[in-house]
């Protein structure tokens, strides 16, 4: 299978220098409907074939309601863009009623966002929770089934001519007195609602912490993110680079070879874009430009991997075996991690790593079932099937 690999050699140099995360999102998102951590799965079966004593997977599939963790990005982005328009702090509040009751007489509010499926509707659903109008903005080619998720959660959803960034392009001329634009994405001059979408993230790490607490767990030994434009791996390097931190996992990041934008700019030494149409089956990772403000905290990353779509296929399936719904996009973690540990020179990647036999890893399955049909035609069965 072909791959391409770029191990960071500035990588070490960044520990203790990220900026570092609060708790603040995670006291924000226990306050959402139906909060409840995401389950932490041990793999075992998966954990020895790739070498490992264990395999933990932060199982995404389902949070707050949807399919994907994005919604821990988009909700606090959301909530700190509000607070920021109006000028007025929006607490207190118990719950979701709550806020939207307060933002009521500041009618009509709306909010814009690009995707390429998960951060839309996560976007579209906090508007609707809020009582607020959503414009979701996505490129030509993105499924039926994506548009008809974003739709139902009460937005309008456009399909731009052009790849990811142009959609991006598109939503920005949305911003006006009446409308906020919450991007995942940053570029020059817009980098502070990104920098909230990050902050956001950070609640899974804190929960993986107090998952492996309560079983009397150490920390990984190597973390796997897969990264789209970075803003899930900045949240990641983030955390696994704090000061306070004594046991420093190596950090792998993931990149389908169709989309590979941070290998690429790692490999420059600064931001590049790599033009797309991008059409890896990882979609929300085809992405053609890294965040502007995620790109710092990637430099922490330590060794970059770009897979081909087959390997999400097989990790998808072996995913299902183990008992969880993962999406294309969803299993990468996974594939990358495959890549690396059984690809050629194996041996060699998992010394670089510092992985013994002993070591544990963590990989983040960022949604489930996105695209229902594509799902079946992959693992060859309903996602209602997958039994735990
Ligand atoms: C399911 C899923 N996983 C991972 C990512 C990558 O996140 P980021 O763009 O922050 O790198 C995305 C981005 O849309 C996604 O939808």
């Amino acid at each position: 299978m072909t791959r391409d690999l770029f191990p960071n050699p500035g990588a070490a140099r960044t520990a203790g220098r990220l900026a570092p995360p609060s708790h603040e999102p995670l006291e924000f998102h226990r306050r959402l409907p139906a909060y409840s951590p995401t389950p932490l799965v041990d793999a075992p079966g998966l954990a020895r074939r790739l070498g490992l004593r264990r395999l933990w997977v932060k199982n995404e599939s389902a949070r707050l309601g949807l399919p994907s963790f994005k919604l821990l990005g988009a909700s606090w982005a959301v909530y700190r863009a509000l607070s920021c328009h109006l000028g007025e702090s929006l607490e207190p509040w118990a719950d979701i009623g709550d806020l939207a009751t307060k933002l009521a007489p500041h009618a009509p509010l709306a909010l814009a966002a690009a995707t390429d499926g998960n951060h839309g509707r996560a976007v579209a659903h906090m508007a609707r929770w809020l009582g607020l109008e959503a414009r979701i903005f996505v490129p030509s080619g993105t499924s039926p089934a994506r548009i008809a998720a974003i739709e139902s959660e009460g937005a309008t959803c456009t399909v731009v001519d052009g790849t990811y960034d142009e959609a991006v392009a598109r939503s920005a001329k949305e911003q006006s007195e009446r409308c906020l634009v919450i991007s995942d994405t940053s570029w020059p001059g817009y980098e502070t609602v990104p920098g909230w979408v990050i902050e956001g993230y950070s609640t899974i790490y804190w929960e993986v912490d107090e998952a492996l607490e309560a079983l009397g767990e150490p920390g990984p030994d190597l973390v796997v993110v897969p990264i789209g434009v970075g803003a899930l791996a900045a949240a990641c390097a983030r955390h696994y680079r704090r000061a306070d931190l004594d046991r420093r996992p190596a950090l792998l990041g993931v990149e389908p070879l169709a989309a590979a934008c941070v290998l690429a700019s790692m490999r420059a030494g600064r931001i590049v874009s790599v033009p797309g149409p991008h059409n890896s089956i990882m979609v929300g990772l085809n992405c053609d430009t890294p965040s502007l403000v995620a790109w710092p905290d990637m430099a922490a990353i330590d060794l970059f991997v770009a897979v081909e779509d087959e390997r999400a296929r097989q990790a998808m399936r072996e995913l299902a075996g183990a008992g969880m719904v993962a999406g294309e996009t969803g299993a990468s973690a996974l594939a990358g991690l495959e890549e690396v540990l059984t690809g050629p020179d194996s041996a060699t990647w998992r010394q670089r790593l510092g992985l013994t036999p002993e070591a544990s890893a963590l990989v983040v399955c960022t949604e489930g079932a996105t695209d229902e049909a594509s799902y079946r035609s992959i693992v060859g069965k309903d996602p209602t099937q997958v039994r735990p």
